[in-house]
């Protein structure tokens, strides 16, 4: 079954049945005004903070899902029958109410045709902009004059601090009101005291109309919704008029009614502005919109802003949802991941307020081939939030205030963020990244940039980097690996202060390669014969935890292995494997074997588990994932940040096949038809799906904000697609199916443009034979950038 489609044209998924199992969201606006909205128009907004600056109300997990929202009612005054501009709340038949909701780059269309009249509102918030707007359109398709009522709704929150709006109500409902002034509802929170109140950053709001005049209105939930009533049937619309309501000491909302009549074929256009504004910038916010050629000139703008990132990097290859979520959406994920970090979704209510160091530093990852001087500014915020000791901080706050922070050594630091220790793996992210950007941009120099520690002083990123090194090796277990401080990249694998882990041991000897080269080419020749040394000792100490087929997850403090085969649960785990192939450390022999393995045992229809079998009987005591049913997140689910990396290991191995397998498994747009199992949205990737102990194997959970959509599309552009760009050039390496007889790909490099059109007539996994650069064969699969033009052609032979 599906529910929708992908429009490769407009950068549209198009869902055509609203009933939708879950809750299908897109992303409008930035942190600095932020919007969240499901095909059913439920949502939130917020401005700066999805803690502290919540607009309007959103209430999570409830059993009138996905409620409420950015409402639209429509009633015909005529024959007395309402319904809603989006499926939802009213839900009619859909026998008779047809709708199509259009997700795009930023912006969101509802199209709905209902009793001959068809609907159109598009919600988004304009570019640097802090308000949201949402433009209707109704239009009579009847023979007859229609006589109609449309009702603009919210429900604001009484306490911009989501938390206290939620809980504190002996106190959130006793300090808020609403006024109505000129087509709007006003509604002000503390008015009698100026100042910000528990950090609270949206003290008055508005929700006002532009294109019709308000008939009547309603500042009071509880009078528009009416008693033992709910959003499907709200008094107000069913009874044909809002009652000119007030919040005073209850809750407060904004509903505008608009009474009009259309004559056959007629359209009325009018503009709903929401944002945290006073009467006066709200006066001249709407007035702006007086002339609606604005909204079309703004969705231009949003629409060129998002293509033309997006566009840096295309392709077309014979598998159309891989270039779905190439081309748009796992693209535009990572745009959101690294914008929105783990702030708010529907699952994330908003109350994580800073970055976790590993999450963010990954997540930059996802967009460097696309736009790297953000990524560029990134990776500075994210150097500047390593302590002076070579840690991360494990959360960086939002008000992140470089050279002046407290660390994990300080208790308020572990009071204020919850995090009572450094992590073993945070700043060892900051290799891969800070490679990925300067092999994509050229900018060796970067290693020479100087940066401030989190809690003061400053140093080169050169020097930031021996640093992250250090943290490592000065905190290393009895045999000589990281050790595992609080947790390594798995949340919920606690081995013990001093337990070590073979994944960060791999992340080191990954970290340790990246540098000695950059050693090397600065001639730091003392440096560099310390790191070559440490590698080796590394290597062996590693070997050392290699179990004939398979690598151990680690070391406890008190000496016991986890991960052993010989173990009676969780007694093969992925990530080690697939990192032991990333980190370059394994052999060829053991890197064959140990993917063997996974993919003989973890491997599953929907993607590879975590680790298997989950704990139930045998966990030991910092085996934090038992907390989780069997087949769930940790325990042995298929953790869909870890799907990338076992791509990767495939595809650097040339296993194209096996690469691509895997990533059919994990793509959201591969199940655009079975979107009963997967159940989220077919054009994002969750943080994993149920694994094959699960009742419901293949159902998918926590949409869009995960580390997924980086890996993911890092696995693909590097992995499968063998873009491997370095200081000087551009390696082309794919590692693809055999049966892919030709691909194209288009990428800007250097500010180059680049068409590269592959062969592959003879059926190969991976192995470049020629390239033609503008004609001229090249020596190897090799790109020079001094070869490069303006424009450039590329043929390749595999
Ligand atoms: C989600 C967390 O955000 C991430 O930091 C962690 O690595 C994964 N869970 C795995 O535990």
């Amino acid at each position: 079954m599906n529910y929708g489609y992908f429009d490769e044209q407009t950068k549209e998924y198009v869902i055509t049945r609203p009933d939708t199992p879950a809750p299908w969201a897109n992303y409008l606006g930035s942190p600095e005004y932020g919007a969240i909205i499901s095909n059913n128009a439920g949502g939130y907004s917020f401005v700066k903070s999805g803690a502290n600056g919540r607009l309007i109300r959103y209430r999570f997990n409830a059993i009138h899902s996905d409620q409420p929202g950015r409402y639209i009612y429509i009633r015909d005054d005529e024959s007395k029958d309402f319904w809603s501009g989006s499926w939802q709340p009213v839900g009619k038949s859909l026998e008779t109410y047809e709708s199509r909701c259009h997700h795009g780059t930023a912006y969101t269309k509802m199209v709905a045709r209902y009793a001959k009249i068809t609907s159109e509102t598009l919600y988004y918030v304009p570019l640097g902009k802090t308000y949201e707007v949402w433009r209707t359109r109704i239009t009579n398709q009847d023979t007859k004059p229609r006589h109609l009522s449309l009702f603009g709704y919210v429900e604001f929150t009484n306490d911009s601090n989501y938390e206290q709006d939620s809980v504190n109500l002996q106190y959130t409902q006793f300090i808020t009101r609403t006024y109505f002034k000129k087509n709007k509802i006003l509604q002000t929170i503390n008015e009698n005291v100026k100042e910000q109140i528990n950090g609270s950053n949206a003290k008055e709001r508005f929700f006002g109309v532009v294109g019709e005049t308000v008939s009547h209105y309603d500042g009071d939930r509880e009078v528009f919704v009416g008693r033992y009533r709910s959003y499907a049937n709200p008094i107000a619309v069913e009874g044909g008029t809002c009652s000119d309501s007030l919040n005073f000491n209850g809750n407060s909302c904004g509903a505008l009614q608009l009474t009009f009549t259309l004559a056959p074929g007629e359209t009325k256009e009018v503009a709903f502005l929401l944002g945290a504004y006073g009467d006066e910038v709200a006066s001249q916010l709407l007035a702006s919109y007086e002339n609606f050629e604005l909204i079309q000139k703004e969705i231009e703008e949003l629409k060129n802003y998002w293509h033309s990132k997006l566009n840096r990097f295309q392709i077309k290859t014979p598998d159309v949802a891989f270039n779905h979520m190439m081309n748009t959406w796992n693209a535009y994920q990572c745009f959101i991941t690294f914008i929105w970090s783990r702030a708010a979704s529907f699952q994330y209510c908003g109350l994580r307020n800073g970055y976790g160091y590993r999450d963010t530093v990954q997540d930059i990852q996802g967009i460097i081939h696309l736009e790297p001087d953000l990524a560029l500014e990134k990776i500075r915020f994210m150097l500047s939030a390593q302590v002076d000791n070579g840690g991360g901080l494990p959360l960086v706050k939002f008000n992140h205030h470089a050279g002046h922070e407290n660390t994990p050594d300080d208790p308020s630091y572990v009071a204020e963020t919850g995090h009572p220790s450094y992590r073993a793996d945070d700043a060892l992210w900051l290799f891969p990244t800070v490679l990925k950007y300067i092999n994509e941009t050229g900018h060796i120099d970067f290693l020479d940039e100087v940066i401030v520690f989190a809690n003061g002083g400053e140093a080169t990123v050169y020097e930031h980097l021996k640093r992250a090194i250090d943290f490592s090796m000065k905190r290393l277990g009895a045999h000589g690996m990281p050790a595992g401080l609080h947790a390594d990249w798995n949340d919920c694998l606690r081995m013990g202060k001093k337990g070590e882990s073979t994944f960060v041991a791999f992340q080191l000897y990954y970290a340790m390669t990246i540098l000695n080269k950059w050693a090397k080419d600065k001639q730091d020749i003392t440096y560099s014969t310390y790191l070559t040394k440490q590698l080796a000792i590394l290597h062996e100490t590693l070997q050392n935890c290699w179990e004939d087929d398979q690598f151990i997850r680690g070391i406890k403090e008190n000496g016991e292995v986890v991960g052993s085969k010989k173990d009676p649960e969780a007694n093969l785990w992925l990530n080690p494997q697939s990192w032991a192939v990333i980190s370059g450390c394994a052999t060829k022999e053991q890197a064959q074997k140990a993917l063997d393995k996974v993919y003989q045992k973890l491997n599953t229809p929907y993607g590879a588990v975590l680790l298997d079998p989950p704990y139930k009987e045998h966990a030991f005591d910092g085996a934090l994932m038992l907390l989780f049913n069997a087949s769930t997140k940790e325990n042995g689910g298929i953790f869909s940040q870890s799907q990338g990396w076992i791509i990767l290991a495939e595809a650097l191995m040339g296993n194209g096949n096996r690469a691509f397998e895997y990533y059919q498994k994990c793509n959201p747009a591969q199940m655009n038809d079975q979107a009963d199992i997967r159940q989220l949205e077919p054009y994002a990737h969750g943080q994993f799906i149920e694994g094959k102990r699960s009742p419901f194997h293949g159902r998918a959970h926590v949409h869009w904000l995960t580390g997924t959509a980086s890996t993911v599309m890092v696995a693909c552009v590097e992995g499968i697609l063998g873009m491997r760009p370095q200081v000087d050039g551009l390696l082309i390496s794919p590692s693809i199916p055999s049966d892919w007889k030709t691909f194209d790909i288009t990428k800007t490099f250097r500010n180059k443009q680049l068409s590269m059109h592959f062969h592959n007539e003879e059926g190969h996994e991976s192995g470049v034979q020629k390239i033609f650069l503008n004609g001229q064969l090249l020596k190897d699969n090799f790109v020079p950038v001094h070869l490069l033009e303006a424009e450039n052609t590329l043929e390749i032979y595999m």
